[in-house]
């Protein structure tokens, strides 16, 4: 192990390794605390070519790797596992913006640039990337991309993979794949970039992407609106959506127990609207047309009258229980600091159960009722912090114990996991609608995956990395 230490010392140079335990343990333990793996080192290389030299290296003496990004991910893909060969290939030094083209709307950034950073540098040249999840100041592309992640825009801009023009891949063997183009029509024979989004580093390392742009928000009107049940919140979306064009940016659930246990873990978010009985929904509509922003002589912000007058009927159909508009950039700041908080609360509360699912939207209530009822049949007074994306039908049905605790909580989690299961496999819903498989789920994986995608997976696999070192146990088991 010093010998291979010592080699891939020569490859990055000194000062892009890690070999102190201290240092490496925050590289090694995943956000969810559910994995701490064990490392000889951690390389941050910090070119493409370094990346390529690496990979060559790994090949030939058959050193497993690890890709990683921000180190944000929740499913375990990113960090080794315990038998401490897993070498930690971090991207992290790899961010820089290599270029911005405003007439083309694209930008190329590598790998490691962290997802904030590409909003600033979008903004500051007047254009927007809408991928937005609330570890944006932590997350890199290279992981966002990894991951196909989601977050909140994804009901108008699309996933990651939507958001991907081209990408540059380094292959176990350490050839570089270019496929970074900034075209947005290319049908020259198969897509390969789209087998390394959302494949987790198994298939091969990006090193950099091509990124498609688009305009930016000059306008937007936020509200929080309590509903009755996640069905009519599937209903209000079709209204919206109906009322306001194309312009629906963001549809967010949370339930009474999520708002409750934000407000227990962060008193200074308070809730706006009190009490939430027993759902509600954040919304938002944007606009890159300047004048929906401006007031008119009355003091009327158009985009704002447009989703007041919205309100105003659905809360006299019935369809809302009652609504509270952000007046202001720090009104609506704060409704989304609250939603923002949802996953760090629920840790900070308990060792919560967590599910990334996803169902069709006409099945959301169906599902909702099974999945209470039957995690209420294991523990009737668990709280039920059930929130998410629903307007892509994406919910992070997440269950924790009941206030003040449980002794046998530990036993009952592995029931949940199962309630909730048995109620999404009734709706024929997704294991994971955002997150991905890692660890996490690469067992689950085998019982859900039609058999023969799931022999092709394999296939794929092996043509990429037929000694399976790259990130193996991952997706893949
Ligand atoms: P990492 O965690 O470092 O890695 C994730 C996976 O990608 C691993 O399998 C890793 O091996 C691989 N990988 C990383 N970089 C590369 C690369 N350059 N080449 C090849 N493989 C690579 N996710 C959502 O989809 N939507 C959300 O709304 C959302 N909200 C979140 C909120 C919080 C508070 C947190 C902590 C996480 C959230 N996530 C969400 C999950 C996570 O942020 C995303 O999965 C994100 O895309 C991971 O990026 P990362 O850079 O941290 O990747
Ligand atoms: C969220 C993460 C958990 O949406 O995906 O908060
Ligand atoms: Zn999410």
């Amino acid at each position: 192990m010093t010998e291979l230490i010592t080699q891939l010392q020569e490859i990055v140079g000194t000062k892009n390794i890690i070999t102190d335990p201290a240092d490496m343990a925050p590289y090694c333990d995943d956000w969810r605390g559910n994995y701490t793996g064990i490392t000889p080192a951690v390389l941050l290389p910090t070119s493409t070519e370094m990346v390529a030299d690496l990979l060559a290296f790994a090949d030939k003496h058959n050193v497993t790797i690890v890709p990683q990004g921000g180190n944000t991910g929740l499913v375990g893909g990113g960090v080794p596992d315990k038998s401490g060969t897993m070498i930690i290939l971090s991207l992290r030094r790899m961010n820089n913006i290599r270029s911005l083209s405003v007439d083309n709307r694209s930008m190329v950034v590598e790998a490691g640039c962290i997802l904030q950073d590409i909003h600033t540098a979008a903004e500051e040249n007047g254009l927007y990337f809408p991928l937005n999840l609330a570890a944006k100041g932590s997350c890199s592309i290279g992981g966002n991309l990894s991951t196909n992640a989601g977050g909140i825009n994804v009901l108008r801009y699309g996933t990651t993979r939507d958001l991907c023009l081209g990408l540059e891949v380094v292959l176990l063997g350490g050839k570089v794949m270019n496929l970074l183009t900034p075209l947005r029509k290319d049908n020259t024979g198969y897509d390969l970039k789209q087998l390394f989004i959302g494949a987790e580093g198994t298939l091969g390392v990006i090193t950099a992407a091509s990124l498609k742009l688009s305009p930016l928000p000059k306008a937007r009107a936020t509200a929080l609106a309590e509903i009755a049940s996640p069905q009519d919140g599937v209903r209000l979306l079709s209204a919206l959506k109906s009322a306001t064009g194309d312009l629906v940016e963001a549809f967010e659930i949370m339930p009474h127990d999520i708002f409750a246990v934000v407000e227990k873990q962060f008193p200074q978010l308070p809730c706006p609207l009190q009490p939430i009985r027993p759902y509600a929904i954040l919304l938002e509509i944007a606009s890159s047309d300047e004048t929906l922003a401006k007031a008119d002589e009355t003091g009327l912000i158009p985009l704002q009258q447009k989703l007041e007058d919205f309100l105003a009927k659905q809360l006299e159909d019935g369809l809302i229980l009652d609504a509270v508009m952000a007046q202001n950039e720090t009104q609506r700041k704060a409704m989304w600091d609250i939603r923002e908080h949802a996953p760090d609360s629920t840790k900070a509360e308990s060792h919560p159960v967590n599910t990334d699912v996803s169902v069709a939207l006409s099945e959301i209530g169906t599902f909702y009722d099974l999945a209470i009822a039957n995690v209420r049949k294991i523990c009737p007074d668990v709280r039920i912090c059930a929130y998410g994306h629903i307007g892509d039908g994406n919910i992070h049905f997440n269950v924790i114990e009941k206030l003040g605790g449980d002794a046998d909580w530990a036993t009952k989690r592995p029931q949940m996991f199962a309630a909730i299961y048995e109620a999404l496999y009734a709706v024929n819903g997704s294991i994971s609608a955002e997150h991905g498989i890692g660890q996490l789920k690469a067992e689950q994986l085998k019982g859900v995956k039609d058999p023969v995608a799931l022999e092709m997976m394999h296939v794929i696999k092996q043509s990429f990395d037929p000694k399976n070192l790259l990130n193996p146990g991952r997706i893949l088991s």
